[in-house]
Order: C-alpha cells, then sequence, then structure tokens
C-alpha cells in the first residue's frame, strides 16, 4: 500500500502561544514525509523554518495587482510555500466561495507550480437526498474546467456532514466515493489520476480502519491536527502501515 498523505488544516484555531508551544511538541518528532502543515497563514513562516512542507487554507485567485488584504500565489511561493488548498466549505459556506472562484484559483495556483488540494463534498441535505454523487460531480466539473493537467492537484473528500460533527462516513461508503472520484477525474480528463484524502473528523481512533481502504491516499485533518500529540499519533499510525 502507497504511503498515506497528511494534511493538517489548522484552521483559525490556535494563537501565537499555542503555536509555539505546538512547535516544541513536535520538535524532532515529524520525520514522514507525507506531512504537509496548513496552519493559519500569519504563522506559516514558523513552520517554514522549522523544515515542515507548508501550504496555505486558501489563496487569492488573481495571480497579479493591489489587493488588500489578500496573499497571491507569487507571494506564498516565494516563502517557500509549495501547496495551497481551495474551495474549503466553511470558505464555500462563509466566503460565498463559487466553483468558478475556485477554478481561477487552481489555474493560478498550479502556473505557479504549487500543489493544490481540492475540497469537496456533499451536504446533509443533499446526502438525505442520495445526491452525494451529483454534488460532487457539480463541483469537480466546474472547478477544474479547462485543466488539464492534475499532476500537483489533489482531492479532499469532505462530507460537509462529517466536518467538525464527530460524524465519519462508514468504510464501504468512504471507499466507494473515493472511487467515484478517481473514476469521474478519468472520465473526464481522459484517463487522468488523482489522489484523494478524506476529511470529516479524523482521529487517531478511527484510522485503522480507513487505513485499510486501499484506494485512499490520506487525510485532511481539521481539530485533531491541533493537538500535537494527537496528530502525532495519527502520523505514527499512516507511518506504520504495511
Ligand atoms: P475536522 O475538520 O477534522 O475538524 O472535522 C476537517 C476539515 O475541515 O478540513
Amino acid at each position: 500500500m502507497s504511503k498515506k498523505i497528511i494534511i493538517a488544516n489548522m484552521k483559525t484555531k490556535s494563537n501565537y502561544n499555542d503555536i509555539k508551544k505546538y512547535l516544541k511538541i513536535l520538535e524532532g518528532r515529524v520525520t514522514y514525509p507525507g506531512v504537509i502543515f496548513m496552519p493559519t497563514s500569519l504563522y506559516a513562516s514558523y513552520f517554514i523554518e522549522k523544515g515542515y512542507k507548508v501550504g496555505l487554507q486558501d489563496i487569492f485567485f488573481e495571480k497579479e495587482g493591489s489587493y488588500t488584504g489578500e496573499i497571491l500565489p507569487c507571494q506564498a511561493k516565494s516563502l517557500g510555500i509549495k501547496y495551497v488548498m481551495v474551495g474549503h466549505s466553511e470558505r464555500r459556506a462563509y466566503s460565498n466561495e463559487s466553483n468558478q472562484i475556485i477554478n481561477k484559483k487552481i489555474r493560478n495556483a498550479l502556473e505557479e507550480k504549487m500543489g493544490v488540494v481540492l475540497c469537496v463534498g456533499e451536504t446533509k441535505e443533499e446526502r438525505a437526498l442520495m445526491e452525494t454523487r451529483e454534488a460532487i460531480r457539480r463541483q469537480l466539473f466546474t472547478a477544474l474546467k479547462g485543466i488539464d493537467n492534475l499532476k500537483n492537484l489533489i482531492i479532499a473528500y469532505e462530507p460537509v456532514w462529517a466536518i467538525g460533527s464527530g460524524k465519519i462516513p462508514s468504510k464501504r461508503e468512504l471507499a466507494k466515493t473515493v472511487d467515484f472520484i478517481k473514476e469521474f477525474i478519468a472520465e473526464i480528463k481522459e484517463g487522468a489520476k488523482v489522489k484523494v484524502v478524506y476529511g470529516g473528523s479524523v482521529r487517531s481512533k478511527s484510522l485503522p480502519i480507513f487505513n485499510q481502504i486501499e484506494n485512499l491516499d490520506g487525510y485532511l485533518i481539521g481539530g485533531a491536527s491541533c493537538d500535537a500529540e494527537e496528530f502525532l499519533k495519527i502520523i505514527e499510525l499512516c507511518e506504520n502501515i504495511k
């Protein structure tokens, strides 16, 4: 089985002192190469200084110009930030991020040769109406329109109902959705292969089951990634997969 990617989506959960403590606990203990930290952008340089792989939780959709308060892909890149996440459901909900805007962000970040983590997933209502696949199809289709080189793209499947709720899909349900995403992308992008990670209430206790899913390439971890010891446990579980 290939090694799992582990992405820490630290959201807005830590202040400066929390970050200092967190980095101290992790010091010398993260050697697994598949870990990408996505702290609040304000703290990104502290993670870069430690030599970690770092990504931003969002990026602006234009590539040059004056946009007060925003961060452009070229600026992130110049600091050593190699990844960006786009389309997280919290941004779709609170910042009205559309699939068209997400498409622009992906294009510009890929042009900067950054790795892009595109989040997709169905809401509770869509799931109840058995519209999970339709919702994912819609998001992927527009977000990836006109983008053909998917080499640096990772899809994060994050069911909105699972984020921060303590609820998770069954192993069977998750494995099927991961297969569906891979098949759909291969269908619309001439056989292209992408990596798919799962996000939504991932904890160390749920990992042994999810780690059995061959086709799943890793995890996007929110809350649990901000707890240093819990995050180290998660890394260890992925590191020890046979
Ligand atoms: P959670 O968040 O692990 O806290 O559910 C996941 C995410 O929003 O990326």
